[in-house]
């Protein structure tokens, strides 16, 4: 048991800490991970304590030194923790004190735990989200490289999971670029929002020492100073919105992985997971399975939950600092790792595998995916699109009831229909022609496609 004078904070306690509230209150076991932040916000704090003459610039020297020491300690693992010292923010502060004394004792002036830990939050979430930016980017690369290299293979698209319309494959992969562009604008608002610096709050209210809360801010890269110094300490929305934009980063891998999980089943065949990302089945030999696309939508769940969790703890907190708010860092923390190893893990992912060529082009054979086209041609010929709808269905029956594809069928056949069909309805049958034909913004066209491409090139 450790008295209370041993504390930082134990001045006013006679008696000691219980061991088991040690162990319950502490945090340094995870909040560990924010030392570098601490120990900068820590610096620029003496900083600024010097400047406004309230420590000394020998103190400030002395302090600055050893914290850059505990700092090369912590990174290579030779810093000793206690949990005695609660979190990371008074294991850093105790071991100054120990080591330089008086200096040491000064850095903690006008300010409290609570604006500290605040700033050291955001300046690791921000560090997060310019990491996370820097994933989202190359994994946006992968795909556009992928998308470039099979710029001409045609594939099934889907509408309910049924085929629907011819599509490149190329474009499909442009669609998933689209999506992470949106995760990265999303995070780049979220940072903005985030970069307000809460240091000069101190416990809640401000201080009434001579302080400099726009020097310290713009010193550690912050827009602006904190207006309101209870808000300053009370706010975690920069966490929750973190987690969500993370959340939806997972939400797009998810569906991506789902899409590609199904293309690599037999049933649809038309991608090929390289072996360096699949796993094998302890009983049954022939197993290739492709549990990495499993585990990124599995761990979905988590980050979902990450942020119910965030949500919850905040839910119904008053201000301005609450114990609560330490349980931040597990949901924070989480979802950050599990988002940044899904998508360094997806992004390799994506450069080994393989598209089967023959196998999407022959099932672009089935399910009448130039039904559409057809119907088009007949508008193109001055029929009202419903009453070309209805002839082509009719057509597709007709076709299907005899094992036929459109394009099999002769012109007899099919201006049994409709009259207004003729020989060059042949250009606008099948699969490669449906391609061909796509003209509008943003669709299949090859032409439009390679533009994009091009764009995206220069973009990223
Ligand atoms: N470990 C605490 C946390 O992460 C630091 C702030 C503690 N403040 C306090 N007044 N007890 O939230």
């Amino acid at each position: 048991m450790t008295n209370g004078s041993e504390k930082l904070w134990g001045g006013r306690f006679e008696g000691k800490t219980s061991p088991a509230v040690e162990d319950f209150t502490e945090s340094v076991s995870f909040d560990y991970r924010l030392f570098r932040e601490d120990i900068l916000g820590s610096m620029v704090h003496a900083e600024m304590l010097l400047k406004k003459n309230l420590i000394s610039h020998s103190d400030f020297v002395e302090i600055r030194d050893t914290l850059k020491d505990i700092e090369k300690e912590i990174e290579a693992g030779s810093f000793e923790f206690d949990k005695k010292h609660e979190d990371i923010h008074m294991n850093i502060e105790a071991a100054l004190i120990d080591r330089v004394g008086e200096p040491g004792l000064k850095l903690h002036t006008a300010r409290s735990r609570n604006d500290q830990v605040a700033c050291d939050l955001k300046l690791w979430t921000r560090k997060s989200i310019d990491s996370v930016v820097e994933l989202l980017r190359d994994c946006q690369k992968a795909l556009l490289n992928r998308a470039e290299a099979l710029s001409d293979i045609i594939m099934p698209g889907y509408t309910h999971l049924q085929h629907a319309q011819p599509v490149l494959f190329s474009h499909v992969l442009l669609a998933y670029v689209e999506m992470l562009e949106r995760d990265r604008r999303r995070l780049m608002e979220c940072r903005c929002r985030l970069n307000v610096c809460p240091l000069g709050a101190c416990a809640l209210a401000g201080s009434g020492l001579p302080i400099d809360p726009d020097f310290t801010a713009e010193k550690l890269g912050f827009d602006s100073p904190l207006n309101n110094s209870i808000d300053a300490v009370s706010d975690r929305d920069f966490a929750v919105e973190f987690v969500y934009c993370l959340s939806m980063i997972i939400m797009h891998l998810s569906r991506l992985a789902e899409e590609w999980l199904i293309w690599a089943s037999h049933e649809f065949d038309l991608l090929d997971l390289d072996e360096s990302f699949c796993t094998g089945s302890s009983i049954m030999p022939q197993k290739k399975n492709p549990d990495v696309l499993e585990l990124i939508r599995g761990k979905t769940g988590r980050v979902y939950g990450n942020l119910m969790d965030l949500l919850t703890t905040l839910k119904g907190l008053p201000l301005s600092y609450n114990r609560d708010l330490q349980e931040d860092k597990f949901p924070l923390f989480e979802a950050r790792d599990e988002v940044g190893k899904s998508l360094s893990v997806f992004t390799q992912l994506i450069s080994s595998t393989s598209v089967k060529t023959k196998q999407a082009e022959s099932a672009c054979e089935k399910g009448y995916m130039d039904a559409t086209a057809l119907a088009d041609y007949l508008v193109c010929r001055g029929v009202p699109f419903r009453e070309s709808h209805q002839a082509v269905g009719a057509i597709v029956r007709h076709a299907a009831s005899m094992d036929k594809k459109l394009c099999d069928m002769t012109i007899d056949e099919m201006r049994r229909f409709h009259e207004l069909i003729s020989e060059d309805v042949y250009d606008v049958l099948g699969a490669r022609n449906c391609i061909e034909n796509y003209c509008s913004k943003g669709s299949s066209a090859p032409r439009l496609v390679k533009e994009q491409i091009e764009l995206w090139k220069e973009k990223l």
